[in-house]
């Protein structure tokens, strides 16, 4: 008889859970990281001096560097410049694993922005917003800075914000969406990792890479350490990851690198504690029998199908990213 109740309960609580599930399932809570602060971030972007000339032109001054990534993230088909600086006299280090280590006053900024009709550059573009990392004290510190209308300045938002946007794409099409700048909180669920909030794109393999600088064209790493900005080391020591987009590349690779860059921040077993399935980890690096990718494939199909995963940082479903998936999950 106890046995029976038991069962009973058990069965019982086993359907709460799958309820729960379903609706859990299409919004997570984000818990409130509440990370301590290293900097105030001052109200105004222009107080960086990040551009030179026009703001809106994103000519970046001579302290900033672009930096170019292999494979990044899809955010809503948005366009991104990426720069960073770190202060006189310090360089950027190269960690064992193949990260690197920034100096105290290293601001990392990466600008949104979409081209008004992406078939003519001339017409012009939007500037949505400046997100920026800055490390003091040992820890990186996140916010993002909301571009205003004049297209000239741009004022720290930390609560985050949603706007309507709307482009015309490179095949013609108009397209449209409520954009969402994160908050902090969402920030942080993203860069964090063992409980500490670190960039997610400068790294090694990501940007080993040919780039052109000053009309000539080189590896991106030898071109930063030729500045002085990043420490000395021979470039065969650095592996690549490729570019999802690349159709030239096998598929699994593509499937990989579009896994590390839109799933493994959360990802990853020091990814964001406890919900985010640690246990899937989709690194470029982690051996496909250990990823939980061939276990987990109708599950991701799913989930891109139906646009709950990514969690966070879209709104519009990525197609060619899904088709890519969709492919690379059906050949395994
Ligand atoms: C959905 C996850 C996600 C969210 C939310 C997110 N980021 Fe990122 N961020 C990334 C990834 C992945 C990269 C690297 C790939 C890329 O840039 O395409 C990145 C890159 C960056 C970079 C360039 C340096 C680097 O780490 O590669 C900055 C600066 C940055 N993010 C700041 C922010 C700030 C500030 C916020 C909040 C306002 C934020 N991010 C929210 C995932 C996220
Ligand atoms: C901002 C963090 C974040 C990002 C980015 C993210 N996920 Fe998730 N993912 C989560 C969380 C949180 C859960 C747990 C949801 C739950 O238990 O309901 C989860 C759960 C999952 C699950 C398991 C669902 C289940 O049935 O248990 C899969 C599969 C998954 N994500 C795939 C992906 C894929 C593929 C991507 C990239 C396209 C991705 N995720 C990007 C946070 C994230």
């Amino acid at each position: 008889m106890r046995k029976i109740i038991s069962y009973a309960i058990l069965g019982l609580f086993t359907l709460l859970l799958a309820c729960e599930r379903d609706e859990g399932d299409s919004r997570v809570v984000i818990p409130d990281f509440n990370y301590p602060q290293t900097v105030v971030f001052n109200p105004s972007l222009s107080s960086y001096r990040i551009f030179t000339g026009n703001p809106a032109s994103l000519v970046p001054d001579s302290s900033f560097q672009l930096l170019e990534l292999n494979a990044s993230l899809y955010s809503d088909y948005s366009s991104k410049q990426r720069l960073v600086s770190i202060p006189e006299g310090t360089e950027i280090s190269k960690q064992a694993d193949g990260a690197l280590s920034f100096p105290d006053g290293s601001i990392l900024v990466k600008t949104f922005y979409y081209w008004n009709d992406a078939r003519d550059t001339s017409l012009g573009k939007r500037i949505i917003e400046s997100r920026l990392l800055i490390k003091e004290r040992n820890t990186w510190n996140a916010a993002s800075y909301l571009w205003d209308s004049t297209q000239t300045e741009a004022y720290l938002r930390l609560d985050g914000h949603d706007l309507p946007i709307s482009w015309v794409n490179a095949s013609g099409q108009n397209r449209s969406t409520m954009y969402h700048v994160p908050n902090e909180n969402e920030c942080i669920a993203c860069h964090q990792s063992n409980d500490k909030m670190s960039p997610l794109g400068p790294k090694l393999r990501n940007l080993n890479r040919q780039v052109e600088r000053n009309g000539s064209s080189l590896n991106q790493i030898q071109h930063l350490q030729n500045l002085g900005l990043l420490s000395n080391f021979d470039l065969s020591e650095v592996s690549e990851i490729i570019d999802y987009n690349d159709p030239s590349q096998s598929l699994s690779s593509r499937g990989r690198s579009y896994l590390e860059m839109n799933c493994a921040h959360c990802h990853n077993p020091s990814g964001w504690d406890p919900a985010a399935r640690q246990d899937l980890d989709f690194r470029y690096s982690t051996p496909f029998a250990q990823s939980g990718i061939g276990a987990e494939k109708d599950r991701i199909s799913d989930l891109l199908r139906s646009g709950e995963m990514p969690f966070i940082g879209t709104t519009l479903r990525h197609e060619e990213g899904l088709s890519l998936m969709i492919n690379y999950l059906n050949s395994l």
